[in-house]
């Protein structure tokens, strides 16, 4: 039997991604008999995959790789050139290796116990000020939380700057014009603040202790012994606190969701199993990761389409986190759907899927899940606010998205 495979008719879809946003893979594929869906972005033919058995074939590292999947203006902003992200074969599982070896248990509570701290302190803070704008604090926040948490000595004046690069590298990797831009150049400060911060170490001018992200970007020796190369050991070490600092949407929307289900709040404030029940179904069910990007390998062929070598392949991660065939009434915020789930590989994927150690899944799911966690249940335990009318809808068109007044509080109270 010959099955066609569904494909886009027009010449290029690349004005449609803005169009349709987060909804442009699930939109094309998941209406059809197949996991894959033909269309041209940029010039390019592109295969786009949903499904389980999609994400399955995306993180097959015989099939696909991550040579040239990313464009210039990603890695220009929010990763930086040659990092973890862009590399392949037994470089990148060695690579893997150093990131994995930070997430000890030791290390997620010492991370569950700093949040904790910080959120103690800006409650102090808040409670001086009329009105406080989640987003906005949380970011600084978590800029604090994540330096503490990495080694990396972070002055009172210069906090402020810091956080605002670390949120513009986040922000503007999609922009285009001035905030495009201005991603640029907060990459160039922030690599070129943490290079300087590695030669200290390397040179014993600056004490960092081994264990600490700081210590081991320092110290780590590539597959031919050798350091990496400041300007690289800086760029993963922004691999670390970029990303605990972007945990602040997943705040945000969790903050929107205690709001809307009031009913999670007491649950959430006492119950482990639901803060954890919580904290993934923020993950799942708001926008954040559109898709991702791979290569093909070589030439072959998958429920018959056949793949082209050095094709692009895009992989539908907010998709596959509202595919119906997947999650049960996807489009409703349900906790509790994570009482009987097996821990599937493929299925909760807003941090990318498979394996940790044997491809690209994130290494920071947990130190997110750890950070979520101790702000949902300070935000739960210890603050009273009041939420003063406002829009916290959000766009599934922008992306990344974000409730759109940042969630705002007033009459913030430290509660025992
Ligand atoms: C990779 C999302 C937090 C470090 C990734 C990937 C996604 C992702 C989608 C790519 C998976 C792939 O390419 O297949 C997120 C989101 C986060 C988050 C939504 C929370 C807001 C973190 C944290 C850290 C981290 C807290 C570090 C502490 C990394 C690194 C990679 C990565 C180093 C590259 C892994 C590799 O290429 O092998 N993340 N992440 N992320 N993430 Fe995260």
């Amino acid at each position: 039997m010959t099955v066609n495979v569904p494909k886009d008719k027009t010449i290029d879809n690349t004005l449609a991604i803005f169009k349709d946003g987060y909804n442009f893979i699930p939109k094309r594929v998941q209406n059809h008999h197949l996991d894959v869906y033909e269309t041209r972005v940029l010039g390019e033919k592109v295969a786009l995959l949903s499904g389980i058995e999609g994400a399955k074939l995306f993180y097959d590292t015989t099939r696909m790789n991550r040579k040239n999947a990313l464009p210039k203006r990603v890695l220009k902003t929010l990763f930086g050139e040659n990092g973890i992200q862009t590399m392949d074969g037994e470089a990148h599982k060695h690579r893997k290796l150093l990131f994995m070896s930070l997430m000890t248990p030791e290390a997620l509570q010492e991370l569950y116990e700093i949040t904790t701290k910080y959120w103690a302190h800006f409650t102090k803070k808040w409670s001086k000020m009329k009105k406080v704008t989640l987003y906005d604090e949380s970011r600084e926040l978590l800029c604090r939380t994540a330096c503490e948490w990495a080694g990396v000595p972070l002055k009172e004046k210069e906090v402020q700057k810091r956080t605002r690069d670390l949120s513009n590298m986040i922000d503007g990797f999609s922009a285009i014009g001035p905030k495009h831009m201005e991603s640029r150049r907060a990459r160039k400060r922030t690599e070129a603040w943490i290079e300087e911060l590695i030669l200290k170490v390397r040179e014993g001018e600056l004490e960092a202790e081994k264990g600490k992200a700081i210590y081991e970007m320092a110290m780590h020796k590539d597959l031919d012994g050798r350091p990496l190369d400041a300007r690289m050991a800086a760029i993963e070490l922004i691999n670390i606190i970029r990303p605990l600092v972007a945990i602040s949407k997943f705040i945000t929307f969790g903050a929107v969701a205690l709001q809307e289900y009031p009913e999670t709040n007491t649950r959430v404030s006492l119950d482990d199993e639901y803060l954890f029940m919580f904290s993934q179904e923020v993950r799942r069910f708001y926008p954040f990761v559109p898709f991702l990007g791979a290569r093909v390998d070589h030439d072959f062929t998958w429920q018959q389409y056949n793949f082209e070598k050095d094709q692009l392949v895009l992989i539908d991660v907010y998709g596959i986190n509202h595919d119906p065939k997947v999650w049960e009434n996807p489009d409703e915020f349900n906790p509790e759907r994570f009482v009987d789930w097996d821990g599937g590989l493929f299925d909760l994927i807003p941090q990318g899927g498979g394996g940790y150690y044997s491809g690209h899944r994130c290494p920071g799911e947990w130190p997110t899940i750890e950070v979520l966690q101790a702000s949902f249940r300070y935000m739960t335990k210890h603050l009273d606010y009041d939420v003063p009318k406002q829009d916290y809808s959000y766009s599934l068109r922008k992306m990344p998205s974000l409730p759109k007044s940042g969630f705002i509080m007033s009459n913030v109270h430290y509660k025992n």
